[in-house]
């Protein structure tokens, strides 16, 4: 009998998945028959993104695990009918995806690119951005995608300072804890938040702590919205501690027309558009799963519920 997976993403999400997924089973020998619509209980694996089709998890008795599309797990993990394993995206074109984001939009920054793409009179002023090694980064978050954006940047020259919630030996300095945030923070200029979003993480870059950033710092926030205190990230901004604010993910998305990000004249805006999972890297990951389940071997990127990441 094929294995029975069921596509619970959003349906407009099916025309970019069923060909891909369907051949990331074949090249892994599996026999799926990948469906947007079953008996629950007939159900093997759901391969879901959010919103997604499926809220309540309890009638799906025979599933062995839910493949979430989604690094982020945020709108899932906390879902009290979920008793099967989660396990969150890793994916290889979803990574490239987003060190070229935050390289393009450090890099951006560092050349202050603006000063020449906005110039609206012929000034010839020569004034050079500093060398990449008089550019500190901090990066918060040394998952999948932090360490891969730090690599990244380290290798264009930057020194870069890494935190995370442990302690971590990496081929660039890191921090961990409060004091350590505090260090990160301060000895940066540009700042790049790739944390997900937890209890814990919720507003981490609060008043607070936005008042251990260097002045004129930039920050770029491509993990989730809620990492940023919205109204203290207005008042540092319009007081002039902070420079800019390049964020790719809010609190509400879209984000609402009347927001103040949308016309701030140190925010750029960017619709959740860093890192977009790539299908046909990502449905060799999905596959892997399945053949891991049928294997009984253990799954990948198992979510962590206490953690909640
Ligand atoms: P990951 O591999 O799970 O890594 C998460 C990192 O955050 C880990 O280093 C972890 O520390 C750290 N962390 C978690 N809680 C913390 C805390 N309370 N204090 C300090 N550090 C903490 O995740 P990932 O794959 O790199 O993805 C990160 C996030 O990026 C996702 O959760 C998602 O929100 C976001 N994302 C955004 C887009 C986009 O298009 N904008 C695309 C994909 C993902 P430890 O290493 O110590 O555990
Ligand atoms: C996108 O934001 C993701 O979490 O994959």
């Amino acid at each position: 009998m094929p294995i029975l997976a069921l596509f619970a993403a959003p349906a407009g999400d099916w025309a970019e998945w069923e060909a891909p997924l369907g051949a990331a089973f074949a090249a892994a020998g599996l026999d799926v028959r990948l469906v947007t619509d079953a008996d629950p209980a007939a159900v093997d694996y759901l391969i879901y993104a959010p919103p997604g089709t499926v809220s309540d998890f309890s009638p799906f008795t025979r599933a062995k695990a839910v493949l979430s599309l989604w690094a982020g797990v945020e709108r899932i993990v906390g879902n009290a009918s979920l008793t099967q394993p989660l396990c969150r995206m890793v994916d290889p074109g979803m990574t490239g995806h987003m060190v070229s984001y935050v390289a393009g939009h450090v890099l951006r920054h560092h050349l202050g690119m603006d000063r020449h793409l906005k110039r609206n009179a012929p000034v010839w002023d020569q004034t050079p951005p500093p060398h990449p090694s008089d550019r500190p980064v901090a990066v918060l978050g040394l998952g999948e995608l932090g360490r891969a954006c730090a690599a990244a940047i380290a290798a264009l020259g930057f020194p870069v300072t890494g935190w995370a919630r442990t302690a971590k030996a990496l081929p660039f300095p890191t921090d961990h804890g409060e004091d350590g945030l505090r260090r990160v923070l301060g000895g940066a200029d540009i700042v790049v938040t790739l944390l997900p979003r937890t209890a814990e993480t919720e507003n981490l870059l609060d008043a607070r702590r936005l008042g251990w950033l260097r002045q004129g710092a930039v920050v770029i926030n491509p993990g989730r919205g809620a990492l940023i205190d919205e109204d203290a990230l207005l008042a540092a901004l319009d007081s002039g501690r902070l420079g800019h604010a390049t964020l790719d993910v809010f609190r509400q998305e879209p984000l609402p027309p009347g927001h103040p990000f949308w016309t701030h004249p140190r925010v750029t805006v960017t619709p959740h558009i860093a890192a977009n999972t790539h299908p046909p890297t990502a449905s060799g990951v999905v596959a892997e799963n399945i053949r891991r389940g049928e294997a009984g071997e253990p799954f990948l990127y198992l979510v962590d519920r206490a953690r909640a990441y």
